[in-house]
């Protein structure tokens, strides 16, 4: 097992990964001594495939645990679903001395957090990814939210878990289509840290995704690692943080644009790639550079596919984006692996022309442009 802390002096906590750890959870409540009442924020899926494991273990803990399960869906990453959560703490007597314990991947985790940030003005909660991209991402950092309208995360807060624990065996269930959305986020980070990393990750896609336990085990903590790194020193995304938004302006757009048919996951591959060729365009990476960055991308064309995209939307859904400001659309480039600039501006054309050229590169055809 490896443990990665991460700091943030009283908020500091760790993260575990390995296999087969979820048998830990009680052991570590108790060294802990966090609240005694426990609420599960229990995705459906999970509940279904592992009602034995999840058993086993919270029988250990010896208290009354009440369970809320969620059918993941966005739709569902909402105020309605955060309602039912707040119903059934009151309706079971939750007050302050409340530990929620989120059991899902990131939408579950989005949701759980927010709840544990806002009720009784907060209480104690733990993580337990069960997506590889809730695992690298969503379940560490802090970052909580919901969906509200058709803007993705737009009311949320920033409440740090007690722990994290990823124990591997959990993705064993996961689809293909799932453990691609992971492999997504994965790649951000080859790009994010440097050349051993990047390297490591493009020789290792297949074994990321035949789930190889000791290159699995590897990238998610050299992934969390880094993240928590990031998060240590700009917790609130004031400036540094905002690398870990590569790819992600155009992600959110694209999903947006494309009504959730591309998980977030996949559009993030689409972003990373429109963001490349927005650093070509910028003169920031030459053409080389630009092919070089894009072949782990690459490998992943015939697997997602888009047949027709609304520019225009794209520019619509950018500009309501929470992290852009006075009708500007902010970007994080590639310099070079390890090398991010945040905050950069372009024009419509330059824009227009990376969407192009990075959704070209997963068109099922020639694109169609509404
Ligand atoms: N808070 C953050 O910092 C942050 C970062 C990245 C993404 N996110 C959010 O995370 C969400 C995406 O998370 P996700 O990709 O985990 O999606 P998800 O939560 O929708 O899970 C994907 C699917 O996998 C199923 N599932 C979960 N665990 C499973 C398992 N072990 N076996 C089989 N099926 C399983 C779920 O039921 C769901 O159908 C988005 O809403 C995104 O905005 C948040």
């Amino acid at each position: 097992m490896k443990t990665i802390r991460i700091e943030l002096a009283e908020n500091s906590y760790k993260v575990y990964v390995g296999q087969g750890i979820f048998s830990k959870l009680s052991q570590i409540i108790f060294r802990q001594k966090l609240a005694a009442n426990l609420f599960i924020v229990l995705d459906s899926q999970v509940k279904k495939l592992y009602s034995d494991k999840l058993k086993s273990e919270l029988e250990q803990i010896g208290t009354e645990v009440n369970t809320i399960t969620i059918k993941a869906t966005e739709k569902n990453k909402s105020v309605f679903t955060l309602e039912k959560i707040y119903t059934a703490l009151l309706k079971k007597n939750y007050s302050r001395d409340t530990l929620i314990i989120s059991i899902g991947g990131g939408i579950v985790g989005d949701i759980a957090g927010l709840a544990a940030s806002t009720f009784a003005r907060g209480v104690q909660y733990i993580q337990i990814p069960t997506t590889l991209l809730a695992a690298v991402d969503s379940a560490v950092g802090g970052k909580t939210g919901i969906n509200f309208f058709d803007t993705k995360n737009i009311v949320g807060s920033f409440y740090q878990p007690k722990f994290v624990i990823v124990d591997t065996d959990f993705f064993k269930s996961l689809a293909a289509e799932e453990m691609r959305c992971g492999l997504g986020e994965i790649l951000k980070y080859a790009y994010l840290t440097d050349r051993v990393f990047f390297n490591y990750i493009r020789k290792n896609i297949e074994n990321i995704f035949e789930q190889k336990e000791n290159v699995l085990t590897k990238v998610i903590s050299t992934a969390v690692k880094y993240k928590g790194d990031i998060v240590s020193k700009d917790e609130k995304e004031k400036g540094l943080r905002k690398v870990l938004n590569l790819g992600h302006t155009f992600a959110h757009a694209i999903e947006v644009e494309q009504e959730f048919r591309l998980k977030h996951g996949e559009a993030v591959i689409v972003g990373i790639a429109c963001s490349l060729y927005l650093s070509n365009k910028l003169g920031l990476i030459d053409d080389d550079k630009l092919s070089e960055l894009l072949s782990p991308l690459i490998k992943f064309q015939k697997l997602i596919s888009i047949r027709s995209i609304n520019f225009k939307k794209i520019r619509k859904i950018m500009l309501r984006d929470k992290k852009n400001k006075q009708n500007r659309i902010k970007f994080v480039l590639v310099k070079d692996v390890g090398e991010i600039i945040i905050d950069v501006e372009a024009s419509e054309e330059d824009i227009n022309y990376s969407l192009e050229n990075g959704i070209g590169l997963f068109a099922t055809s020639a694109i169609s442009k509404i």
